[in-house]
């Protein structure tokens, strides 16, 4: 697929699982069951996690264009800065709920690791960008955001083994992996492959 179709594909898709997340984090009428579930036993900590995860979702799909990276540096950096705290609050909350998810011990860790490197990466990109590197802040970034949208494949993968018929208690556990760690490997592929010219004249 050619860079400024992923491109959009990518940032269009990360808007409507934001959509999602803040209207099932803010109006508790658009719960469906598993939602419903959720808060009641993570409470505070889910609505958290959907509300500010909902809002990095966001504002980091726009945090990849150039034009506003070029143009309007102090735009970016506002919006990083909103990005990296929503990141602080949605990432704690998730690792709050890893041990309360579906999906038992394998999910548990699958959801644990993916929010202690989400976390990680995104402090990683932050003091990058304080310490004016920022070729290093930019590839933190892409891996912090490549595990963002944990939140848009796993709700791609869902519904696909729906439709292959295999029984959610069985899919569950190995999508609590396989939501994040492909992204995680295409991000270190895009590296390697010197993804940063192509992005550029795509965005
Ligand atoms: C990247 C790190 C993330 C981790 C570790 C994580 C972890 C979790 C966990 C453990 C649950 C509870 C699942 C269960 O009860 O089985 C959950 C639910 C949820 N998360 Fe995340 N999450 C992450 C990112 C995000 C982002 C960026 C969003 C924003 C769109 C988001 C939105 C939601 C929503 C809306 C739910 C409620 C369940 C649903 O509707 O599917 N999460 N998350």
């Amino acid at each position: 697929m050619p860079q400024k179709a992923a491109w959009v594909t990518m940032s269009v898709l990360a808007v409507l699982v934001a959509l999602y997340a803040l209207s099932v984090a803010l109006v508790p009428g658009a719960r469906g069951r598993f939602v419903v579930d959720l808060v009641a036993r993570g409470s505070s900590r889910a609505i958290g996690h959907m509300l500010f995860g909902g809002i990095a979702l966001a504002f980091g799909a726009f945090q990849f264009s150039s034009r506003i990276r070029v143009h309007r540096p102090r735009l970016h950096r506002r919006l990083g800065l909103v990005y990296v705290l929503m990141v602080a609050v949605s990432g704690v909350s998730a690792l709050l709920l890893a041990p309360i998810s579906d999906g038992g011990l394998t999910a548990h860790y699958g959801f644990g690791m993916l929010a202690v490197l989400w976390l990680g990466t995104t402090a990683a990109a932050y003091t990058k960008a304080r310490s004016r590197d920022y070729e290093a802040h930019r590839e933190w970034m892409i891996r912090s955001y490549a595990l963002c949208l944990a939140a848009v494949t796993l709700r791609l993968y869902l519904p696909a083994s729906a439709v292959a018929g295999i029984p959610f208690d069985d899919a569950y556990p190995v999508i609590s992996w396989l939501c994040w760690v492909p992204n995680l490997v295409a991000a270190e592929w895009f590296f390697v492959r010197g993804g940063f010219v192509r992005l550029e004249s795509a965005a």
